[in-house]
This record gives structure tokens, sequence and C-alpha cells, in this order.
């Protein structure tokens, strides 16, 4: 393949998706955009924060149930990680899957991908580690599976929260067809307080404020916008009507910008929203799953029930 053409077109994907999302009446831009590699490194440093409960809740979540995981088919066969996140977690299910022969992480971030899958790879020496770098939230049916090893996709990090009911449900219902007899174990964050919420969203020391407008860094480095970062404030809000939170970039003034070689103005007070985190109850999740085709077998919380690991079947 033509690397030059290859990566031009990507990039021409890229601009457009950022051009159509800040041409919107409410300007927005997808939260994949968020994971460049310095995204990719200021979320690791998030999952580490006293204020982001999610990561450690969800490990504790899942060390107490491994055994149990062990059950699944897929335990004995090929683990798929979509969004290889916290090599933390990754490691619980390694570890206690002791008969596994095939670990596949598919992540958008190829250079995140590949630390990872190194890491993983010196760890667990007979292990087949199979890195696929791909945007999960498109077809799977390109993943280079064996028909003969059972398969459990692992699906951490309340990522399945990122996106709207429906695309949540497409999604799933994807990862069913590329995967016809898989089970699956997801983690999906749960309501709740929402002073909890905002301080998980907004910490004191300011990354995910960081990680937000790393954005826009990243749209003048690749697409040479002309953000001044000075004149865009985070904000992390909980629309309760949807049970999500939303993290927004606010103008602090009335101006002008360039992308692309088009304007892009902004009012004081005027938002992009760039990421939907949902947070969804035992009932609304297992409708998602129902309408991707998913069963839910079991639901594992921990003892102030803040976040869920599901495991589900193909139907
Ligand atoms: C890993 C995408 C699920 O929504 O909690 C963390 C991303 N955003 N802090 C989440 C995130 C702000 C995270 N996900």
């Amino acid at each position: 393949m033509n690397k030059h053409v290859s990566s031009f077109s990507k990039d021409d994907a890229f601009e457009t998706d950022i051009l159509t999302g800040l041409k919107a009446p409410q300007k927005t831009i997808s939260s994949k955009w968020l994971y460049d590699d310095v995204g990719s490194h200021l979320f690791e440093a998030i999952t580490g924060l006293d204020a982001y409960y999610p990561t450690r809740t969800e490990l504790s979540i899942l060390e107490q149930n491994a055994k149990k995981y062990l059950r699944l088919p897929g335990a004995h066969g090929a683990m798929v990680e979509l969004g290889s996140g916290s090599s933390r977690k990754t490691n619980v299910l390694l570890s206690a899957f002791q008969d596994l022969s095939v670990y596949m992480p598919v992540d958008i971030s190829a250079n995140h991908l590949k630390e990872a899958a190194e890491k993983v790879r010196r760890a667990y020496p007979s292990l087949a580690v199979v890195p696929v770098t791909a945007d999960f939230t498109g077809p799977l049916d390109h993943l280079p599976l064996l028909p003969e090893l059972p398969v459990v996709v692992f699906f951490p990090g309340s990522t399945i929260g990122n996106f709207e009911r429906a695309e949540a449900a497409q999604l799933l219902r994807n990862i069913r067809t590329a995967m016809p007899e898989a089970t699956m174990i997801v983690g999906v964050d749960q309501p709740k307080d929402e002073a909890m919420l905002i301080e998980a969203y907004d910490d004191p020391a300011g990354v995910t404020a960081a990680f937000n407008q790393n954005l826009l860094q990243r749209l003048n480095r690749e697409l040479g916008a002309t953000f001044d970062l000075e004149t865009f404030a985070h904000e992390a809000v909980w629309n309760t009507k949807e049970s999500r939170i939303e993290m927004h970039l606010v103008s602090l003034r009335s101006q002008e910008i360039t992308i692309g070689g088009e304007r892009v103005s902004f009012r004081e007070g005027e938002t992009i929203h760039t990421e939907n985190s949902h947070k969804y109850s035992e009932e609304a999740f297992t409708e998602i799953a129902g309408q991707g085709g998913w069963r839910v077998l079991d639901r594992d919380t921990d003892e102030g029930g803040l976040f869920s690991v599901y495991t589900l079947q193909a139907v």
C-alpha cells in the first residue's frame, strides 16, 4: 500500500470530521479524537487520580471475580480487548486465564498499542499477542481470529458510556456480528451522586482539563488550527435527563479561529462538546445490550455500587 496516500486519506477523514463538528449549531468533536499519544498518556494519568474512582473500582471488581470469569469459554481461547486501556486491568485477567492462547488488543492509537503489547509479551511469553490498530467504532470483520478458538471480548473502562444509546447498541451489534459466539466482559459506570461525578471529571489537579484542552493543541499541531488555549476552559456538566457527564471546552471570549482554511467563530460562553460519559443503571444497560444482541449473564459490582462489570452472552 502507498504509505503517503493512506496517511493522507486518514488525516483527511480527521479534518473532515472536525470541520463538520465545528460547523454544527452545538459545536462538537468526537471523543475518540482525544486519544492521540499525548491524550492517551494524559488519560493514563487520570486513571491514577484519587478523584477518578472508575479505574480502581473496576480493577477491584475484576480482581474479586477473575476466577469466576475463568468459566467463560473464551478464557481458554482468545481474549479480544477493545480500547487497550489500563494494563493493570488486562493483567488481572491474563494472570487468571492461565491457558489463554491469544491476546488481541484493538486500539485507535498505534503507539500506545505497541507499548502495551510489548509489556504483555514480556510478562506472558507463551501468549500470542496480536495487536490490531483499528477504530472499533466501525465494523470489526477484519480481526484475524481463528474460528476454532472461543472468544471473550474484554471491553473495560466504561468506554461503552462514551456512545449515545443507539450507537452503543450498534457497536455491540458489530461486535456480535464479528464474533457470533463470544461472551463479553464489559465495564459500565453507574449513576451516582452529582458532586462525586463532577469531582471525577473536573479533578482538582487539572489533569482532566489538560486532557480536554489537548484536543485543541492536537488541532493546532495536526491541522494547523489557531486555537489560543488560554481562551478555552475545561467544563464538566452533569446532564440529568441523559444520565451522562459531558465535557465541554468553553470559549472565554468572543473570537474567531481558522482551521483547514476555514474560519470558525465563537460567542463568549459558547462551547465545543467533546465527550459524553453515560452512567447506566442495570435496567438501562440491559436494554442496550439486548438491542445489540447480547443477554446479561451476570453483573458484578463493588460494595459502594459505584461501578458494574457485566458478563454478556451473544444471543
Ligand atoms: C475511558 C472514555 C470511559 O468517560 O470516564 C476520563 C474518559 N474522560 N475523564 C470516561 C475520561 C474524562 C473515560 N473513558
